[in-house]
């Protein structure tokens, strides 16, 4: 029976997103005036409640990695992840909500996309990550039929940053971790390689080889930096950006009883946990006192560095590796000040060089990276657009290269749509989100404040508010998602920074 009686009209609240249960199926109900839409309730990105979401005028936006939606059709407009919300029939009988719930209706319908052969463009993507697959699933949807070559060293396109997660704690294999829509999916050619050159109009891969193209998208994210000491290349000694990678480290600790991670960023933070969850004994290694402090400021930083040393984590501070040695089956570190550690396994995550650095025919900047244009255009090199890590992007907060996931397929879009001449933009709102001993999201972007208004202790549910110039450029948050989510949406209204 597909006809559902899911509440009445007078107890839905006014745009917000509730969640009604038809037979076994969730539903999305949401109020405007005295109409009712009808929408899948699971997120496309990982099937998280888009109830706990937040609506404003007409968009409906996921509280968990922000992807966002036109709340009156279900349309995908922001990611992460692909696919649209199913869109249910209702109708308002005697002040019931009544909708059309079709058995075989699919949770999450593929935005139409372009198949023959029609255009004799052709277009070649270098990568097969975020920001890569992005824009192939873009130029489908926005109707170009034309040939896409897709060149990567990779295996199949994957979700990166499940690796220092799932992965590396147990809990999911590199081969859980596949992206939708696959480049089969997408009538994509994949060329197993990597891009060394770019000339005008065609580019060189490594081994011989060129392909040529009208329009290029450069996204080969990043390489990790191995530490220039002795040893840095041992067995033994991990970096994390590939599956590949985070299959090793899997396997290595399989049996392993300690490990130590070098590095206080965003991967090696979340490693230490992951392999602690997994049971090892995990030390820390930090070059700062406060690791993360100057992306998140002193105290959200104590708060995180707590945490970790609550769930078991040893943290040793104000160090270096300088020196790596083969010891029995594991490695030992020497230390800047004399002292020395041994693990069974050793992951450095110092950073990554943007995978640009080195490809001849590129002008990069000092840091490798490319700065581009709104439409992720190289200035100069008609036809070329460089997304994702690589890329030095303009955003509302000024030009940055920013490196995370959703950013990178925000690049990817960007891209596609000035790979087919349509205007470029650059007025999408950077988002990113890790995963600690909790979930920390953070908006906006700022690489100095004046001050940070925290409301809540750190430890517990806050909202930490970076403010430059009388505005909030940045804001971060645990446990308070709903809010952040609605900053975001202010801050899209505001096309940038919102009044502090
Ligand atoms: C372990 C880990 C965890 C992360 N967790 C988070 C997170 O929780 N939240 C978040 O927001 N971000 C996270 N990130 C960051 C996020 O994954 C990246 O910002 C994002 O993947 C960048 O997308 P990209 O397309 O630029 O690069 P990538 O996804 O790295 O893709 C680059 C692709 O290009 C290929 N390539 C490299 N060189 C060449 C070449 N010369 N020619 C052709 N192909 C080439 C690579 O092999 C790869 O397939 C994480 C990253 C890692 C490594
Ligand atoms: S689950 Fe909705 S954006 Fe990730």
């Amino acid at each position: 029976m597909p006809d559902h009686d899911l509440a009445a009209l007078s107890d839905l609240p006014q745009d917000e997103p509730v969640k009604a249960m038809a037979g076994e199926r969730a539903i999305l109900l949401i109020r405007t005036g005295d109409d009712v839409t009808a929408l899948t309730h699971e997120c496309p990105h990982l099937g998280l409640p888009l109830s706990k979401g937040v609506v404003r005028d007409g968009t409906l936006i996921c509280a968990f990695h922000h992807a966002c939606f036109d709340a009156r059709t279900g349309a995908q407009t922001q990611p992460p992840g692909h696919g649209d919300l199913q869109r249910f029939a209702v109708a308002i009988r005697d002040g019931r909500v009544i909708v059309d719930v079709p058995d075989d209706a699919p949770a999450h319908p593929m935005p139409d996309r372009a198949r023959g052969t029609s255009d004799a463009r052709r277009f070649v993507v270098a990568g097969g990550g975020a920001a890569a697959m992005a824009a192939a699933a873009e130029l489908r949807e926005r109707g170009f039929d034309g040939v896409i070559e897709m060149v990567s060293p990779d295996g199949p396109p994957l979700d990166r940053t499940m690796l220092s997660k799932a992965v590396l704690a147990g809990a999911k294999a590199v081969g859980d971790l596949a992206l939708h829509p696959t480049p089969a999916d997408l009538d994509i050619a994949t060329i197993a390689g990597r891009v060394i050159a770019v000339g005008d109009g065609t580019v060189t891969l490594e081994g011989g080889g060129t392909r040529a193209f009208d329009a290029l998208l450069l996204a080969p994210g990043g390489t990790p930096r191995r530490l220039d000491v002795p040893g840095a290349e041992l067995p033994g000694v991990y970096v994390l950006r590939s599956g590949e990678d985070a299959a090793a480290i899997a396997a290595a600790a399989e049996g392993a009883e300690t490990a130590i991670v070098v590095g206080g960023g965003f991967i090696g933070m979340e490693a230490a946990l992951s392999l602690t969850k997994r049971g090892l004994s995990v030390t820390l290694a930090t070059r700062n006192a406060l690791p993360l402090a100057g992306i998140v400021g002193p105290d959200v930083a104590r708060a995180i560095l707590a945490e970790h040393v609550e769930a078991g984590v040893s943290h040793l501070a104000e160090t270096e590796a300088v020196a790596f040695r083969a010891d029995g089956d594991g490695v030992a570190v020497d230390w800047k000040d004399g002292g020395t550690a041994r693990a069974d396994l050793i992951l450095t995550a110092v950073g990554v060089t943007p995978g640009t650095d080195g490809i001849d025919g590129i002008d990069t900047g000092d840091d490798g990276g490319v700065r581009v244009g709104p439409g992720m255009g190289v200035p100069g090199r008609p036809g070329v657009h460089v997304a994702g890590d690589s890329a030095a992007a303009p955003t509302p907060f000024g030009t940055a290269r920013i490196e995370h996931w959703r950013v990178a397929q925000q690049h990817g879009r960007r891209a596609a749509r000035a790979m087919l001449g349509q205007a470029g933009d650059a007025d999408d709102i950077p988002f990113f989100w890790t995963a600690l001993a909790r979930q920390y999201r953070y908006l906006g972007h700022a690489e100095e404040w004046d001050r940070i208004d925290i409301d809540g202790d750190p430890s517990g549910p806050f909202l930490a508010r970076y403010v430059k110039g009388g505005t909030v450029v940045a804001a971060l948050t645990a446990g308070r998602d709903a809010e952040l989510a609605e900053m975001h949406l202010a801050m899209a209204r505001a096309g940038g920074p919102v009044p502090a």
